[in-house]
């Protein structure tokens, strides 16, 4: 599904400067490389304040804490976006209200939002598309609940509002980013940061990601962890920060050019044409999915699913959410199946992979 070498390939002498010059600095946990890259990634966001955490299900759970979600509130939220945020709002002691989503964005659907009652909501981007953000905005603003954006799959995806082009981590109080590998900006390891325009809601999710400290060794905020982001992985980001863009643009050619290519009755394209998209998954719906999945795989053409089973469906909850009924989300979850799209596809380059995987779909129950 993805080509991390080959992302890497290009890089090899500036990534291993960076590794030498951390190495060589005799200081590896949030140091100048961490504050080098927070700053960065903040300016690119459009937000303030970047802080740099361990992972992006921390970096959920410690926007939300950061913004004040604590024991008991009600976090609103969708179902189908692989269960991180509900993972990040049960750590926090608050209760999951999964609400279902838009069937042609896969992200929250306003309208369903509206009816819940909740304290804060967390925006899923799903896929490398910006959810609806000015409306559900203007619904959490009536509901008086602050808004978290989980950015883990949308770095750089943009769209317009009130005052013009905004980028994902722009829109929310607060919002969480993943630097796993695979992302659209993705470490050598596991990394995350919360990038938020208040400097209040930052100085706090900088406390509560060290031990709650305010200075060493003197602890005054909690409940707070250790979830730091480490020099080594700060480097390696800068290095690849400013090709964010490019790779972002390579994406979105991969998935055009499946959407000129793939033509099958059973199978629905997603919408690449949806502005700000940075493609970071093709997902697309087929009606017999498994079905479409065992011929791919008897094709050697690697696909996933993202995601099979919903959070609130999840074994791990028994039947906690047994009373939850999420028509859309379910029915997505039984007819999404994911093509791979990442920059090393790119077909300006060679469109002769991407076709051989569009052929291969299109092929789909032709004997
Ligand atoms: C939408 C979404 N949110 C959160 C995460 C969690 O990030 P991490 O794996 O860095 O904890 C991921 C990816 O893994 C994700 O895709």
């Amino acid at each position: 599904m993805n080509d991390l070498l080959a992302l890497h390939t290009g890089l090899t002498d500036d990534l291993t400067a960076a590794v030498r010059r951390v190495v060589g600095s005799g200081w590896y946990v949030l140091g100048r490389e961490v504050a080098a890259f927070e700053e960065a990634f903040a300016a690119y966001c459009g937000a303030g304040h970047a802080v740099g955490v361990g992972n992006g299900t921390d970096a959920i759970e410690l926007a939300l804490a950061g913004v004040g979600v604590g024991r008991g509130d009600r976090v609103a939220l969708a179902a189908n976006a692989g269960g991180y945020g509900t993972t990040a709002v049960l750590a926090l002691g608050a209760e999951p209200v999964h609400v279902d989503v838009d069937e042609d964005t896969a992200t929250l659907d306003p309208a369903l939002l509206d009816q819940e009652r909740f304290d804060a909501v967390l925006v899923t981007h799903l896929y490398g598309r910006l959810a609806d953000m000015p409306a559900l905005r203007a619904v959490a603003d009536r509901h008086g609940a602050a808004v978290v954006e989980d950015c883990a799959q949308a770095h750089g995806a943009a769209r317009d509002g009130p005052s013009g082009v905004r980028r994902a981590g722009a829109w929310g109080d607060a919002a969480a980013f993943s630097f796993y590998p695979t992302k659209n900006l993705g470490a050598l390891g596991d990394a995350g940061a919360v990038v938020t325009a208040s400097a209040e809601v930052a100085d706090r999710v900088r406390r509560l990601r060290q031990y709650g400290w305010d200075r060493k060794y003197h602890q005054v905020t909690g409940p707070a962890r250790n979830s730091r982001l480490d020099e080594l992985q700060a480097a390696l980001l800068s290095v690849k920060l400013p090709h964010l863009d490019g790779w972002n643009a390579a994406r979105v050619a991969v998935a055009a050019r499946y959407r000129d290519a793939i033509r099958h009755p059973q199978v629905t394209l997603p919408d690449v044409e949806a502005p700000g998209h940075v493609g970071h998954l093709y997902v697309l719906r087929c009606t017999d999915r498994d079905a479409l999945s065992a011929h791919l795989r008897a094709r050697d053409v690697p696909h996933d699913v993202h995601y099979p089973l919903p959070d609130h469906r999840q074994p791990v909850h028994g039947d906690r959410f047994a009373g939850r009924c999420l028509p859309v989300t379910e029915r997505l979850c039984a007819e999404v199946l994911s093509l791979p799209c990442h920059p090393a596809l790119d077909p300006r380059l060679d469109p002769a992979r991407v076709d051989d995987i569009a052929a291969a779909v299109t092929a789909f129950g032709k004997g």
